[in-house]
């Protein structure tokens, strides 16, 4: 009967030892790896952001085209309704009061309500998603000063 712990075979304790340094040599390359992770890390997060706003994009332009378009225009030029891609419009308006009029909508007038909470077809995720797209549209917007009666 061997003791427990070690043993008097010199092949198994070079292969134990092995193993041993092994595991040092791992732990000393995960340590010289970390601060690499570090100086990837920030990056790969903005990479993630930036995917996720283009995806709010896409499906903020699908909705606009299925649900919006028909009164503000394709383009957001304005067309019964008030045009918004106008940088007098998308500067004056912060994310949160387009996301709260289209939510609620404008009582007495075309433009509905479109949050389920208001008895609307969207959730507040589409909601946000049209808003992130009528967004995009702010580096490129036209002057239209006069975007509410366009
Ligand atoms: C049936 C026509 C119609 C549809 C569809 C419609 N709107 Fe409107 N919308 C209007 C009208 C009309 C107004 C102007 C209301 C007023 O007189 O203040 C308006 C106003 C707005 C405004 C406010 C502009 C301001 O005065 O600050 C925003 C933002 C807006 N709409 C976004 C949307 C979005 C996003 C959608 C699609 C989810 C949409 N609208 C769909 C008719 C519509």
């Amino acid at each position: 009967m061997m003791p427990y712990g070690y043993s008097t075979d010199p092949e198994l304790d070079r292969s134990t030892n092995r193993v041993m340094w092994a595991g040092v040599v791992l732990l000393i390359a995960m340590a010289a790896a970390f601060p690499l992770y570090l100086l990837y890390e920030p990056a790969s997060r903005e990479d993630a952001r930036a995917a996720q706003l283009a995806s709010l994009v896409t499906e903020g332009e699908s909705i606009w085209s299925f649900s919006c378009a028909s009164c503000h225009g394709e383009t957001g030029a304005g067309n019964s309704a008030p045009a918004l891609n106008s940088q007098q419009f998308l500067q004056s308006a912060s994310d949160e009061q387009i996301q709260l009029l289209v939510s609620v909508g404008v009582p007495g007038t075309a433009m509905s309500a479109f949050s389920q909470d208001f008895a609307g077809p969207m959730t507040s995720e589409q909601i946000k998603a049209v808003t992130t797209f009528l967004r995009s549209w702010e580096d490129d917007a036209p002057d239209v000063p006069n975007w509410r009666d366009p």
